[in-house]
């Protein structure tokens, strides 16, 4: 009986050296070590056996079985190994003396003219405020004075979660929290509260030349003792005549927005047709470009500001729209279009 181990031990041997893969690794150990391999059967002819024999014999089985294990487990390691150098072998190599052929990316235009706003408010001492895509309905709509079945919520329909959130549909849906962040600097140690507050926002709306679901805003808020509308008048120009580099025409009429009493609508001299009307401004000579106003004590109450003693304005620039002005982009689709040949012929940083 030893000699069929023995012989058996020879045979295995001699063709785990054929062995160039996986499978037919596989197919080795299923012929040894199988339900019907060969060491199987070795081990049930045991049965058979005198109690002395069963000892000696059953002793030489166990020991083939434990080598053909550790043969097929060295044997699985060789293959990985060639498997890994055949695959970095096929691999290019990597010069990193080769100059790389890639055209420089650019900025997406509504990136550019964000900065440039961002740091014509922070000249002017304004903090850039981060806020989330993903907000409440309170922030959204009750925290601005906009309670549930209020219609000024039919104007701004949005993407609802699940779980009750929304999508912001303006940037005023960052005012309440960060009321609450600098309030206290405000009312302890006098410090006005001068954010703004740039963002994506979302509506369910259908898109055509003007419209998109997706566009960005840029909001902005002063609040301190005796702040009046000059204050917002004053920096407003500032900003439009910094970011158009020229003396822009603007005009300022009535707007309601819930949130601010009084508020107004701050239209631009459309710079596509020169104010003679066209499909971009909706063939009236103006764009709508930053709604304003004072802010409504209740939101300023919401926020745990007391109106009697602090005053503030708000805007909400429309950056999508300054960037069609700025630009020239007579489609707002074009800007999500992701269209590289499009985007990047805006690009300043060439
Ligand atoms: N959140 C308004 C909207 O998207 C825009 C707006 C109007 C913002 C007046 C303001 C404001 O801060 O004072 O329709």
């Amino acid at each position: 009986m030893s000699e069929k181990t023995l012989e058996l031990k020879q045979e295995f041997l001699e063709s785990l050296k054929n062995v160039n893969s996986m499978d037919e690794l596989e197919n080795i150990r299923i012929a040894y070590l199988g339900k019907k391999g060969s060491v199987t059967e070795l081990l049930k002819e045991m049965k058979n056996l005198s109690n002395e024999e069963k000892k000696t014999f059953g002793q030489k089985v166990n020991e083939l079985k434990n080598e053909v294990l550790d043969k097929i487990s060295q044997k699985t390691e060789e293959l990985k190994q060639k498997e890994l150098e055949k695959e970095f072998s096929l691999m290019p190599e990597f010069d990193i003396s080769i100059p790389a052929d890639l055209k420089r990316g650019s900025y997406h235009p509504i990136t550019l003219a964000q900065r440039q706003c961002e740091n014509i408010f922070k000249s002017m001492g304004f903090v850039v405020a981060d806020y989330s895509e993903v907000v409440s309905d309170y922030e959204c709509f009750e925290a601005l004075n906009i309670p549930k079945h209020h219609p000024a919520r039919d104007m701004q329909d949005t993407y609802y979660l699940e779980n009750g959130q929304l999508l912001k549909s303006h940037t005023s849906a960052a005012q309440n929290a960060i009321y609450k962040k600098y309030k206290d600097a405000l009312i302890n140690e006098g410090k006005p509260i001068k954010a703004i507050f740039p963002g994506r926002c979302f509506r369910n709306e259908a898109t055509d030349a003007n419209h998109e679901n997706t566009f960005f805003q840029m909001e902005g808020i002063m609040v301190d003792k005796n702040i009046s509308i000059s204050n917002l008048i004053f920096f407003m120009k500032t900003m439009l005549s910094e970011v158009f580099q020229k003396d822009v025409k603007v005009r300022l009429r009535p707007g309601f927005f819930p949130f601010v009493e009084p508020g107004f609508e701050l239209d631009i001299n459309c710079l596509i047709c020169g104010g003679e009307g066209c499909p971009s401004c909706k063939h009236s000579g103006w764009l709508e470009l930053c709604p304003c106003g004072m802010i409504h004590p209740e939101v300023l109450k919401a926020g745990g500001i007391d109106p009697e003693e602090y005053t503030g304005f708000a805007f909400g620039l429309g950056l999508t729209r300054l960037v069609m002005m700025k630009y020239g982009v007579k489609d707002i689709r074009d800007l999500n279009s992701g269209s590289l040949k499009t985007l990047s012929q805006f690009t300043e940083d060439k």
